[in-house]
């Protein structure tokens, strides 16, 4: 079995930044409530021209730029997005295109804010089993099309982006667990109602915010329990939580469980928002290009999102 180590990272924000004052004009809300209750100040929305592959592909670069990749060293994408470009090509097969790649496995997955965790986990198994030895693996998203921009209660809360990272074969330990989960009796909670199929459109995110906080911190609590007894570790064994950017409370209540101080979280909620299957990678790039990550820390990554889904990935960077 081989193992699978993270060798590069990259991310995209598209160039218009909306703070939460902007969003005042939109409707009726206030800056303080919003960093109160979110921690959120400012999310990036795009503009024409942008969308869900063209964010992914400028991540993709970065990360492929960082582990000294070329198009042709890549054998396996997967995409994680609930706001593909198009019904088909997949994402991952339009990503595929335009890094020039040719041949290789493509796909997409779909787990809303647990995307990029069921992505990553997803190819460790093809890297572990020898199927690959060079992923791509991507969260991007434009969740500004999803969203009522009159509906208060969810506008304030997205925005768009997208991050990704080279995952490659390795004989030194890189991803050391990943736990995934999904409950589909909880739709009511936490939905975007139309699709193809039902609709033939896609309407518009619908959130029960409260009774979702509430299930986020307690499932995320026992996720954690889950990876570290899993692994035999203690707390203090982790090095930096990468948490799913939804909430700084949510993140908070995580960090605690984890008798954690913020200054071992990396928090970027403030800055981007809640990017659904982007944020994880998202928040990873902007720490490893920082410095405040180093090789050989542990990371545990986590996320709770629609469905619903959760999960983590814990990891030696
Ligand atoms: N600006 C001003 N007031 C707002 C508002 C906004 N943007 N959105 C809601 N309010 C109002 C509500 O209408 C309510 O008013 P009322 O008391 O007069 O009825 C009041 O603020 C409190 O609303 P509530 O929903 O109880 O607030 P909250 O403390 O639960 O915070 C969320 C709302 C959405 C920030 C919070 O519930 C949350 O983050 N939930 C989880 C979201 C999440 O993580 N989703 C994605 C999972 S991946």
């Amino acid at each position: 079995m081989n193992l699978a180590r993270i060798t590069g990272t990259g991310s995209c924000l598209p160039q218009r930044a909306v703070t939460n004052q902007d969003l005042e004009d939109l409707v009726d809300t206030s800056d303080d409530w919003i960093w109160e209750r979110t921690g959120i100040r400012k999310r990036h929305i795009v503009s024409a021209g942008e969308t869900t592959a063209s964010l992914a592909e400028q991540a993709a670069c970065q990360a492929m730029q960082m582990a000294g990749k070329r198009p042709q060293d890549i054998d396996l994408i997967i995409l994680a997005t609930t706001t593909p470009d198009q019904v088909f090509p997949s994402t991952a097969c339009l990503l595929q295109q335009r890094l020039g790649i040719h041949g290789c496995a493509a796909f997409d997955i779909q787990a809303v804010c647990t995307g990029f965790i069921y992505a990553l986990s997803t190819a460790e198994k093809f890297i572990r089993t020898g199927s690959a030895r060079c992923a791509l693996v991507v969260g991007a998203e434009t969740l500004s099309k999803i969203v009522d921009w009159t509906d208060r209660t969810t506008c304030v809360l997205f925005g768009d982006g997208a991050g990704a990272l080279v995952l490659e074969a390795s004989e030194e330990s890189g991803i050391l667990s990943t736990h995934l989960h999904a409950d589909g009796a909880y739709e009511n909670l936490l939905r975007v109602p139309g699709g193809i199929s039902n609709r033939e459109a896609s309407g518009y995110i619908e959130m029960r915010g409260n009774e979702v906080f509430r299930m986020a911190v307690t499932t995320l609590g026992r996720i954690v329990d889950e990876t570290l007894e899993a692994n035999q570790l203690h707390k203090s064994d982790i090095d930096w939580l990468i948490p799913h950017q939804a909430n700084i409370r949510i993140i908070q209540a995580t960090a605690k469980k984890l008798g954690m101080g913020m200054e071992r979280v990396v928090v970027t909620v403030d800055q981007h928002g809640n990017t659904s299957a982007a944020s994880i990678p998202l928040a990873l790039d902007v720490a490893v290009r920082d410095g405040r990550i180093q090789r050989g820390e542990t990371l545990l990554m986590e996320a709770f999102g629609g469905g619903f889904t959760w999960g983590s990935v814990l990891a030696k960077f």
